[in-house]
């Protein structure tokens, strides 16, 4: 496929997949690409920024309707939903299927890898629109702000998630033990998931609370990453307002806690922390690698990762990298195990962060695998949620549009 035919194909799933509308519940107009029109029906966080910077190729200014619509899901004191259900009748069915914790009917009381921010950045700088930023900033600031009031109660640097679906990443097996996992299965997830949010039921909306229960508190290692990243963007978007400093330096803070007490020296690879005691919770998954995803990353870890991980045909260097799971995981899902998400697949979305990052710190070559072979898996397949890295058969949600990042890589 040629980038014309790839972009026309992009083009048509972005656009079958575009909700425009008024929502009945806050009068607000919405404009935005749904991940699915079956599976996902409504705008999900990372989602969103994902569609944004595919859409700066194509249609910038439905890149920046996607983005402020988004942004328009703000609470008054700065929270920014991972799922907002902007229309309404198509929720039953969804939550027949899915479970979400709310504090309102409307949308989600939980988050998503916060990378808001640099989506807003892509976008700004692919259009230039001053009024466009001007309007995000406050928006964003509050945004990460309300992150490190809320989600960093030790103060040190990293913010905490209280259920797997807010690191993107749900049903990833580094979370089975701390879910109590048994039925290695998406029911079992769900059942397990279940018991989480019954626990919650008396406390949700105080996260602080929550955290401080202890029931389900990761450190994850992939949110932080992009936490850093996000706030790194938004230091360069804020120029010489003085609120940049305060970006720049906590990003430094992200990276540096993530490398004190997340980096693993023996393993040559990053470890989430589990609960307020801080438990490494020692498996490698995709989200280990993602620290790479910043560009000052020490460079005796960018090797361990790379020469120890990423390169290894046992375990992320499959014939369609990189998989969510390396092979060597003895959990490690490859096929389609009925929407067990996260297990063995390979993702668009990892892969467009990491060629990036590959490439940026002097591995061009496997960056330019990844970027080929993705593009051979879509070409093969089509746009789908996630491939069998063996195969590159297409799996999930089909038309999905985050696979649409293709045309960044
Ligand atoms: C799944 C993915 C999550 C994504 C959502 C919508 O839940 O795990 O990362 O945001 O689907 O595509």
């Amino acid at each position: 496929m040629d980038r014309a035919e790839l972009e026309s194909r992009a083009r048509q799933i972005l656009l079958t997949n575009l909700r425009r509308g008024v929502a009945d519940w806050n009068g607000k107009e919405f404009s935005f690409v749904v991940p699915s029109l079956t599976g996902y029906p409504f705008q999900w966080f990372w989602d969103s920024c994902f569609h944004a910077i595919a859409l700066t190729h194509l249609d910038p200014e439905q890149a920046k309707a996607e983005l402020t619509t988004l942004l328009s899901g703000a609470q008054p004191d700065g929270f920014i939903p991972h799922i907002i259900f902007w229309e309404m009748e198509k929720q039953p069915d969804f939550l027949s299927r899915n479970i979400v914790g709310m504090t309102s009917p409307y949308f989600s009381a939980t988050i998503q890898p916060p990378i808001v921010a640099y989506a807003v950045e892509r976008v700004y700088r692919a259009t230039g629109d001053e009024q466009f930023k001007d309007a995000a900033l406050p928006v964003l600031v509050a945004y990460y702000r309300w992150l490190r009031r809320n989600r960093d109660p030790d103060e040190d640097g990293l913010i905490a998630i209280i259920q797997p679906e807010e690191a993107g990443t749900d049903c990833s097996p580094k979370y089975d033990e701390a879910l109590g996992l048994e039925d290695l299965s998406n029911q079992g997830f769900i059942a397990a998931l279940r018991q989480v949010y019954a626990a919650y039921e008396p406390l949700r909306g105080d996260d602080r609370r929550i955290l401080d229960a202890d029931i389900f508190h990761f450190e994850d290692v992939l949110v932080n990453s992009i936490y850093a990243f996000g706030m790194r963007s938004l230091a360069r978007l804020l120029g010489d307002a003085p609120e940049a400093d305060e970006f720049g330096r906590e990003a430094d803070r992200t990276r540096d806690a993530l490398i004190e007490k997340c980096w693993n020296e023996k393993a040559g690879a990053f470890f989430d922390l589990q609960g307020k005691a801080e438990k490494p919770v020692e498996m490698v998954t995709i989200s280990s690698l993602m620290p790479l995803i910043l560009h000052d990353l020490p460079r005796h870890i960018v090797e361990r990762l790379v020469e120890d991980w990423v390169k290894k045909p046992e375990h992320f260097w499959l014939p369609y990298p990189l998989p969510s799971v390396p092979a060597s995981n003895p959990r490690f899902m490859p096929g389609n195990p009925r929407g067990f998400i996260w297990r063995g697949p390979t993702w668009v979305n990892t892969n467009w962060f990491l060629s990036h990052s590959l490439k940026g710190h002097g591995y061009p070559e496997l960056a330019e695998t990844i970027v080929t072979k993705t593009h051979e898996a879509v070409e093969k397949s089509g746009f789908r949620e996630y491939y069998h890295p063996y195969t590159a058969e297409g799996l999930g949600a089909r038309d999905f549009g985050w696979t649409t990042l293709i045309l960044d890589m």
